[in-house]
């Protein structure tokens, strides 16, 4: 299978690049390095630099390509509040102009890494794919309008379209931002340096964390997978986790005791989020391999910046 990444360079990209060259494929990424790094990428992997929006470049790197991921986008909730016109241009924007080259070239399939964040705060739980979205911030709104566009270009243009809606995915190489940092690896952070953790709200916040191995099985399963043309579908681990005891896991595990400080001035944000998996077991034969607890260890044995913190040798 020929593929192209856009935003492959990075977290998520990476892990799904290396595997998929690794399962004999032929993979093209394209990344502008915002926040990505190709270092990781094996060398069988044709990475080029650029903007998602540039089409022309688009024109040349879907040459003979059956399958796009689409994984480019600016990521962070809180930046997002402060930037939406940015968020907006590359989101939105990036997914027209590679919907128009797809369109222009011809590819068989799209599959778009699309967000949890789109369901906002729900009061049935775990969520569905059929519940009306209830998007709060601009980067939720970005993606709800990415997955709209996919599907309306898609059917107009005879390609096959998917989206996967990630919940928080979490994993070796998973970027560490000094401002916006993602909450697993900023935790383990702190806690393993004997640091002190914020918590928004009362820490009864929950999320579903999913490691990247599970979300890069249900992005594979989706190139190829029958009878998933304009379909919704949840990429989660289905399990719920305050904040709380995300924080005494990873104290656990690093054995070192959290020092948590809880700022109630700032919301925790969305109350619940958790995941249904029953469309992705069905349409994707998805079924999450990583518990909380393992991927927590394999994240914090894999990650060469988290064994620094323990003044450990590395490699
Ligand atoms: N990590 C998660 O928990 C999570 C959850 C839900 C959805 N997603 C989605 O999955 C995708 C990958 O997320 P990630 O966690 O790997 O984030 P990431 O920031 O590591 O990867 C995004 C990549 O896109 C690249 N990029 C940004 N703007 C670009 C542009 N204009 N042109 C080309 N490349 C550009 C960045 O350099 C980066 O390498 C994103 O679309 C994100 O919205 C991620």
């Amino acid at each position: 299978m020929r593929v192209l990444i856009t935003g492959g360079a990075g977290f998520i990209g990476t892990h799904l690049a290396n595997r998929l060259c690794k399962r004999g494929s032929i993979v093209r990424v394209l990344d502008d390095l915002s926040s990505g790094d190709p270092t990781n990428l094996l060398s069988a992997v044709h990475f080029a630099r650029g903007d998602v929006r540039d089409v022309p470049k688009l024109w040349s790197l879907l040459q003979g390509v059956e399958v796009v991921f689409h994984l480019a986008a600016l990521v962070s909730v809180p930046a997002s509040v402060l930037y939406p016109r940015e968020y907006n241009d590359v989101n939105v924007g990036g997914t027209v102009s590679l919907l128009e080259a797809c369109r222009d070239v011809g590819v068989k399939r799209v599959v778009l890494a699309s967000s949890a964040t789109i369901y906002g705060d729900q009061r049935i739980h775990p969520v569905v794919e059929e519940l009306p979205p209830l998007p709060a911030v601009p980067y939720a709104v970005s993606k709800l309008a990415a997955e709209r566009y996919l599907f309306t270009i898609g059917q107009l243009s005879g390609f096959e379209t998917v989206a996967l809606r990630i919940f928080n995915a979490y994993g070796p190489g998973q970027p560490l931002p000094p401002t916006h940092a993602p909450v697993i690896p900023l935790f383990m952070k702190q806690i393993a340096g004997h640091g002190s953790v914020i918590i928004y709200g009362n820490g009864s916040q929950t999320r579903d964390y999913v490691y990247v191995d599970d979300v890069v099985d249900a992005l594979v399963s989706a190139a190829a997978a029958p009878a998933i043309d304009q379909e919704v579908i949840n990429v989660g681990s289905g399990q719920e986790t305050s904040m709380r005891q995300l924080v005494d896991q990873i104290g656990h595990m690093v054995k070192a005791t959290a020092h948590v400080l809880e700022n109630h001035e700032t919301s925790g944000g969305i109350q619940h989020l958790v995941a249904d998996l029953t469309k992705a077991r069905q349409l994707l034969n998805y079924r999450p391999r990583t518990t909380l607890a393992d991927g927590l260890r394999q994240f914090y044995d894999l990650d060469p910046r988290m064994q620094a913190r323990q003044g450990r040798v590395l490699a």
